[in-house]
C-alpha cells in the first residue's frame, strides 16, 4: 500500500486544509513547473493506493500526451468549429447537456457549487454560466498547468488547481455536481481511475450529480481507452443512471460534414456510429450499505 498525494505536491495537505483552494494558492500551483508523475506521490496526505507505481507511470504519461497535444496543428484541426461536422457533434452534445441538467436542477445552477474534472481551458464553466452557474461557485482541475493558466487568465473570479482528480483538495459531500468530459477515457491505470471514481463519490454530496460524457469506443487512439456502460455501472454501482448516446463517430463527422450535413444528420440517426454516452450519474440521497462505488 501506499499513498497518493494532493494535487500539488506541499500546496495542499489533507486535514484541515483540505478545502482551502484559496485562488493565491492556485495561480501559484500553475506557476510551478510542471512536476513529473512522480512528485504526486510524494505527499503524505492523499487516499491510499495499491499500485503506486502503475499510478505515477500513468500520470506521467498523460502529461507528455497533454503536452504533446497542446501544440499539435493536428488536434487544432480535429476540434475546430470550422468543421461543420464537429460543429454538429458539439451542439448535439450541449443541448442535451442542457436537458439533462435542467432535469437535475430545475432552477437552474444559480445556488450549485460544481466542479470540473480535466477542466482544461475552462469551458465546462460556459456552458453552466449559461444555466446560471455563478463563476465563484465553480471549480476545476486540470493536470496541465499551461491549461489551468489559460483558464485562469479567462474566467478570474472562478477556481483552477493544477493537479490530478485523484486527489481533490475538497470536503466530503461539499459539491452538487462534478463534470468529466474526456477525462476518464484518457486514463490506462486500473488504479488511478478507481481512485478518481472514489474522489467523485467523496466529494459529492448526497443526492448531487455526476454528468459524464465520454467515448465507449477509440479505436484510432491508442493513448485512450473507451468505456462502455456496464463499466460505468461497476463503477458507481449504487447511482441512478439517465444515459444517452451521442456524437457520430469524430472521423466520419468530420469527413462528411464539408460534404453533406444531411448525410451527418442522417448517419447520426443510426446507433452503432455514435460513439460516446452522456450520462447522468445521481448519488443516492441516504448513504447505501458500503460504498456508493466500487
Ligand atoms: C480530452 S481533454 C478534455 C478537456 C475538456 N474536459 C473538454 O471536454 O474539452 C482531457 C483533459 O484532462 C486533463 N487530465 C488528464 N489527466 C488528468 C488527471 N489525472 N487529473 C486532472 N486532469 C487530467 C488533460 O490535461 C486534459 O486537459
Amino acid at each position: 500500500m501506499g499513498v497518493v498525494p494532493a494535487a500539488i505536491p506541499g500546496d495542499f495537505s489533507g486535514g484541515q486544509t483540505r478545502n482551502r483552494w484559496a485562488k493565491a494558492s492556485i495561480c501559484n500551483a500553475a506557476q510551478q513547473a510542471a512536476p513529473t508523475g512522480d512528485a504526486y506521490l510524494t505527499n503524505e496526505t492523499g487516499p491510499d493506493v495499491t499500485d503506486v507505481d502503475g499510478v505515477a507511470r500513468d500520470i506521467g504519461r498523460l502529461r507528455r500526451v497533454y503536452a504533446e497535444r497542446s501544440v499539435s496543428s493536428a488536434v487544432r484541426r480535429k476540434t475546430s468549429l470550422l468543421n461543420p461536422g464537429h460543429a454538429y457533434n458539439t451542439e448535439q452534445r450541449r443541448l442535451i447537456e442542457v436537458e439533462l441538467l435542467l432535469k437535475a436542477f430545475p432552477q437552474g445552477l444559480r445556488d450549485v457549487m460544481a466542479l470540473d474534472l480535466g477542466c482544461a481551458g475552462g469551458g465546462q464553466l460556459r456552458e453552466l454560466m449559461a444555466l446560471g452557474l455563478k463563476p465563484d461557485n465553480f471549480w476545476g482541475i486540470d493536470l496541465m498547468p499551461d491549461r489551468v493558466e489559460a483558464a485562469t487568465s479567462a474566467f478570474p473570479d472562478a477556481h483552477f488547481l493544477a493537479g490530478s482528480a485523484h486527489a481533490l483538495p475538497m470536503e466530503d459531500a461539499s459539491v452538487e455536481l462534478v463534470t468529466q468530459f474526456m477525462l476518464m477515457s484518457s486514463i490506462l491505470s486500473p488504479e488511478l481511475s478507481r481512485l478518481v471514481v472514489a474522489e467523485v463519490d467523496r466529494v459529492l454530496k448526497p443526492g448531487g450529480h455526476f454528468l459524464w460524457y465520454d467515448c465507449w469506443t477509440n479505436p484510432l487512439n491508442t493513448e485512450a481507452k473507451g468505456i462502455g456502460l456496464r463499466t460505468l455501472r461497476r463503477m458507481f454501482p449504487h447511482y441512478r443512471m439517465d444515459v444517452r448516446k451521442i456524437t457520430l463517430a469524430p472521423p466520419l463527422a468530420r469527413l462528411v460534414g464539408p460534404k453533406s450535413m444531411q448525410l451527418v444528420h442522417l448517419l447520426n440517426r443510426i446507433p452503432i456510429l455514435r460513439t460516446h454516452y452522456l450520462v447522468l450519474l445521481t448519488k443516492p440521497a441516504q448513504a447505501a450499505a458500503g460504498s456508493g462505488t466500487t
